[in-house]
């Protein structure tokens, strides 16, 4: 059954007043809910329904008389008086049972809750749309130390709690945690003074794995307040940390909920990576207080509304807490390998989708990531000043309310008087824009003809021209910047722009900063380029035109068998070297396109990628690169190996991250001396994994392997990097046959989702091992997946995505990937996630 947009109308009900009350048991826990209902003033449906799912029913009441409603399995209806009224109703429900993850479930005898988008509807009966905000009072009774819910505690005894959150809100926010865990507490005092208690609950064990977490959420209520002028606004913030979780973290009210790989680190048993990502998850999980909570969204069409803003806001802040350069082109590598495909592929759907399925399916990278690069180019559009104006403006306006796209396009409208009917194409349609430029140079006058155009998809029949913000400067001849950035606003399908006033010809450095989310064709020649690379004053360009360079290279040896371009290798040599640099952005000068990014490139260009010959190229490429950089490789590694003890800061991480990055290319000519030398005075596990990961591709792996495995046992968050680990760097010829022999391991538990993904998610993006000719990838996917959906539909339907690029492939995969999408789709009972997914992916 399809959902659509247009088919939108308010509930015919306003709830006064929420009163829930839980009785723990593992396999029949009861829930007893009291809620005051009353009738919206002309509302034009007066049905009233209540959604609920895999519930039993044990009695329901209206004002104290026994009512027996009509029950399906998606809720129930009931007949109800034309006036305020008292709904009470009692339900059973299975937490042990619940494989799902989605409502009430259980993750190492704990209890906790994932709501949205639609999950509170499995926990009682309940009108469970966003647009239904109310105050929740629930009291909890149950043998645990700790018994959690939203909000502020009102009292506590003996195995009961009881809480209150003051704060009206959608039933998605509802959070209930319980269980035996220990708090990490924390305090802030916020800027008008109230003092507001911090906790990060975790597993008894996990103790020394929350400091880091807790400074930054410390953090990113200072940041919110300084940046956004939003304040916090309950005495208590608790996280908690909970094992089985289908995604990264959830904002519930007063009571995030967090994988624990999304909040859990030490030094000793988390990456660099693993801290950034740790920071800006909770910042995220935090911002969304008031770009989620406070003002919500009015229906799932409308998520952007909250993710895009939150992972913008998000982005703001690891760019102040870190370098602003090196987060932007993490973002936008990001953003290409997960982003492009989709909206370039049978998935592809606008920011705003208009219709679905299973809305679990619509929490992608388009809505969440190129959500947030609207919100960037609204920004870059209105500038900063406007920008600041007009959130102030939405804060005031719709604290308390549940929102749309329309009402935050407004916001600005009025701030700005600027009409944005073209910019909200933005939200409308799907597909990537191809921006591209050509050049005409006259007597001093500069002219960028740029022409952009849309590809039809599915989701769009006919994409019409987008506004585009495209950030230009002019490099000279002598690598002097002749002209700063100037942000050109693009609104036709074709439109030039002049620069006059020049002596002799620069070179045009376009889309600075990524400006807006197209894949952009500049008619620059490579020594063009070279001197970008070299003097671009835009570090993201700078970055960008090394990149394009190895585009080139990579995709002529792929073509013609071309050795690598030595002008590329020299321009990078040159950028590695300069100590005036930042050493995590020259370590992000040492990466390639992907295997996967350059089978997009072949694709897009209209040709057909081979898996192999893009694993070949690319490694003669690293090996080329190990060659050209041999003199220079040791001191960078020796260099920026750090001495000091570990702190998780960008500057000490920018260092592990070059020294880390010269150590993968110097492995290639010591056969993993280097390698194994790191990994035994090791002592944190950036430098651990690293030297792992650069031993298992030289083959030389297997001692340090087993070692691993004796001295991380216990850790279920190192052991997932563990198991990933051998898959990524699995040759790909043996790729399918590692993947098989690790999920025989006692300790592959698929019923995991951090499990799961650690060995199929990493094999799926395992470019030339899941694509290997034999299909055999293919077979291995599918056979999980099929085993996985009856447990765990929404984690199963997120990786049904491996397959989203298939018809960028040649006739005999495309073959071999149609049959098992046909096998999958032909499993008795398949869940509307999974069965929605693929059915997308299939195509007619
Ligand atoms: N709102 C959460 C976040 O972005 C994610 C919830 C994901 N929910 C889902 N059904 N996939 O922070
Ligand atoms: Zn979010």
């Amino acid at each position: 059954q399809t959902i659509y947009l247009a088919d939108y109308t308010p509930y015919g009900f306003i709830i006064d007043d929420v009163a829930l009350h839980f009785d723990l048991d593992p396999r029949k826990t009861r829930v007893k809910s009291r809620i005051s209902f009353r009738p919206t003033p002309d509302a034009s449906d007066k049905t009233f329904f209540l959604h609920g799912e895999n519930l039993s029913l044990v009695s329901a009441m209206i004002d104290g008389t026994p009512v027996s409603p009509e029950v399906t399995p998606q809720g129930l209806t009931c007949d109800v008086p034309d006036a305020p009224f008292v709904w009470e109703a009692e339900v059973e429900i299975d937490p042990m049972g619940n494989t799902a993850l989605e409502g009430l479930y259980m993750s190492n005898g704990m209890y906790c809750t994932q709501c949205e988008a639609e999950g509170f509807r499995k926990i009682t009966y309940y009108p469970d749309r966003p647009d239904v905000m109310a105050v929740f009072t629930v009291t909890i009774n149950g043998p645990h130390p700790v018994l959690l819910s939203n909000g502020n505690p009102v009292s506590s005894g003996n195995d009961t709690a009881e809480w209150r959150d003051p704060w009206p809100k959608p039933a998605y926010l509802f959070a209930l945690v319980a269980g035996d865990l220990v708090a990490h507490p924390g305090s802030f005092t916020t800027k008008s003074g109230r003092k507001v208690d911090l906790n990060l609950y975790v597993r008894p064990g996990d103790e020394g794995k929350c400091a880091f977490g807790m400074q930054a959420l410390k953090d990113s209520m200072k940041w919110d307040e300084d940046v956004y002028g939003r304040e916090y606004d309950l005495d208590l913030f608790n996280i908690v940390a909970v094992d089985d979780f289908n995604m990264g973290a959830m904002e519930n009210k007063g009571l995030n909920i967090f994988n624990s790989s999304a909040v859990l680190a030490s030094p000793e048993t988390s990456t660099d990576m693993n801290f950034e990502r740790i920071e800006a998850i909770i910042a995220h999980e935090y911002f969304h207080n008031w770009t989620g909570n406070r003002i919500t969204c009015r229906d799932w069409f409308q998520l952007c509304l909250k993710e895009g803003l939150t992972v913008y806001r998000d982005s703001q802040f690891t760019s102040d807490m870190r370098s602003a350069a090196v987060k932007r082109i993490g973002d936008v590598i990001d953003l290409r390998a997960r982003q492009f495909p989709e909206d370039q592929g049978p998935l592809a759907h606008p920011v705003r989708p208009e219709s679905f399925q299973e809305i679990n399916n619509f929490y992608t990278a388009t809505v969440y990531e190129k959500g947030a690069e609207v919100i960037g180019m609204l920004k870059l559009l209105v500038g900063d000043a406007a920008y600041s104006k007009a959130l102030d403006l939405y804060f005031d306006r719709h604290d308390g309310q549940a929102c749309t796209i329309e009402d935050w396009l407004q916001v600005f409208e009025d701030t700005t008087g600027r009409d944005l009917g073209q910019f909200k194409r933005w939200y409308s349609q799907a597909g990537t824009p191809q921006l591209s430029v050509t050049e005409s140079w006259d007597h001093g006058t500069l002219t960028l003809h740029f022409k952009q155009h849309t590809p039809a998809s599915a989701a769009t029949a006919d994409p019409q021209p987008y506004v585009l913000p495209i950030a230009v400067g002019l490099i000279g001849q002598d690598g002097d910047e002749v002209h700063e950035t100037t942000v050109l606003e693009m609104t036709q399908a074709e439109q030039s722009f002049v620069f006059d006033d020049l002596g002799t010809r620069p070179v045009a450095s376009v889309l600075r900063g990524f400006s807006a989310p197209v894949v952009l064709t500049q008619d620059l020649s490579d020594a063009d380029r070279a001197h970008l690379l070299a003097h671009d004053t835009d570090p993201f360009n700078r970055w960008e035109q090394g990149r394009m360079l190895a585009y080139g290279s990579l995709l002529a040896m792929i073509r013609e068998g071309k050795a690598p371009n030595k002008d590329w290798l020299a321009g990078i040599r040159a950028v590695i070297g300069d100590e005036t640099l930042d050493p995590a952005y020259r370590a992000l000068m040492l990466g390639l396109p992907s295997q996967s990014d350059l089978a997009r490139a072949l694709s897009e260009a209209g040709d057909t990628p081979d898996p192999d010959i893009i694993y070949a190229a690319t490694e003669a490429t690293r090996a080329a690169m190990a060659d050209a950089f041999a003199d220079l490789l040791p001191t960078l590694y020796r260099r920026h190996t750090v001495d000091a003890p570990f702190e998780p800061n960008a500057k000490q991480a920018g260092k592990r991250a070059l020294s880390n990055a010269a150590l993968s290319l110097l492995t290639r000519n010591d056969d993993g001396v280097l390698a194994q030398e790191q990994y035994d005075a090791a002592d944190n596990m950036t430098q651990q994994l690293s030297a792992l990961a650069n031993l298992v591709r030289a083959g030389r792996g297997n001692k340090a392997v087993e070692a691993f495995e004796a001295q991380w046992k216990a850790d279920r968050l190192v052991m997932d990097k563990w198991f990933g680990l051998q898959v990524m760097e699995a040759d790909p010829e043996d790729a399918h046959e590692v993947v098989e022999t690790l999920t025989k391991h006692p300790d592959f538990n698929w019923k995991n989702p951090n499990r799961f993904r650690a060995v199929l998610g990493a094999f799926a993006a395992h470019h030339a091992g899941f694509h290997h000719a034999s299909g055999a990838g293919y077979r291995l996917l599918a056979d999980w997946l099929i085993q996985l959906d009856p447990v765990n539909p929404q984690t199963t339907a997120r990786m049904c995505s491996a397959f989203q690029t298939w018809k960028r492939y040649d006739a005999d995969r495309q073959d071999m990937i149609k049959a098992e999408l046909d096998r999958i789709l032909s499993q008795p009972g398949l869940s509307r996630d999974t069965t929605e997914m693929l059915t997308r992916i299939r195509g007619a």
